[in-house]
């Protein structure tokens, strides 16, 4: 059984006093029915780990290497530090804006692992590549190249974000994830045999909402969901929360 995630990207978004959502957060759910995790901006890391305690934060990305002559970046060992237990790689925006490539987002994934930090890998197609029918073959592209051969459940998280859901307040049909997710979760056992292909936890995310959430988690193979502008205020993430842990 794969235990449901729910993960808040807070992306470029957050100071001080957003800690207060966290520590609302903390409060409303104080023994989750599934997993919670919050990637808020790096700068906030270690006040969130003291604001809220009982809740595990991520980062939004970390740099392949351990250390070095890298002006601006942060290591997968300062996540850890600040304390993080698992960090965002390969979203569509780090790809889109650093041109991020899948051999990037493997390595940084396996940077993530030399700290223990669980790697949330993202993937998913823009809206041409879907009108062109080639989104499942987009998504598999990229969950192959960008997928280390050594993910198992515990050190990886799939999040399937078609990119043109993400911010939009599109989303796509419970067909259309429900396709996308059957098709990964082959994708993974057929690489990674039975017991690990399906242990490895697969999200949605993209314009998940409270309004939608419950129609998104009774999709088969969707574990959870990473959620973005919903999850910056805990009077919207909580009720996404509790449809997963009803789910
Ligand atoms: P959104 O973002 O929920 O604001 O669409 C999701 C994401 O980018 O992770």
């Amino acid at each position: 059984m794969r235990r449901k995630l729910a993960a808040g990207n807070w992306k470029m978004n957050g100071t001080g006093e957003n800690l207060a959502e966290l520590s609302a957060l903390a409060k409303a759910h104080p023994e989750p029915g599934a997993d919670l995790l919050i990637c808020p901006p790096a700068t906030l890391l270690s006040r969130a780990a003291a604001a809220a305690p009982s809740i595990p934060l991520g980062g939004q990305d970390c740099h392949a290497s351990a250390s070095g002559a890298h002006t601006g970046d942060i290591s997968a060992e300062m996540l850890k530090d600040a304390g993080a237990s698992a960090v965002i790689l390969g979203h569509s925006e780090r790809r889109t804006d650093h041109g991020e490539a899948d051999a990037e987002v493997r390595s940084k994934s396996e940077a993530a692992w030399q700290q223990g930090l669980t790697a949330v890998i993202c993937i998913g197609e823009t809206l041409a590549e879907r009108e062109a029918g080639d989104a499942l073959t987009v998504a598999g592209t990229q969950l192959a190249g960008s997928t280390p051969d050594a993910a198992t459940g515990a050190n990886t998280v799939i999040a399937y974000e078609p990119v043109w859901a993400i911010g939009t307040g599109r989303v796509p049909t419970v067909e259309q994830i429900g396709e996308m997710h059957d098709f990964l979760r082959a994708e993974l056992v057929s690489r990674f045999g039975e017991a690990t292909g399906n242990a490895i936890r697969l999200l949605y995310g993209g314009s998940v909402k409270a309004s939608n959430a419950a129609e998104i988690f009774a999709v088969n193979n969707v574990d959870g969901a990473l959620v973005g502008g919903a999850s910056l205020k805990a009077a919207d993430f909580t009720p996404i929360i509790t449809a997963l842990e009803n789910a």
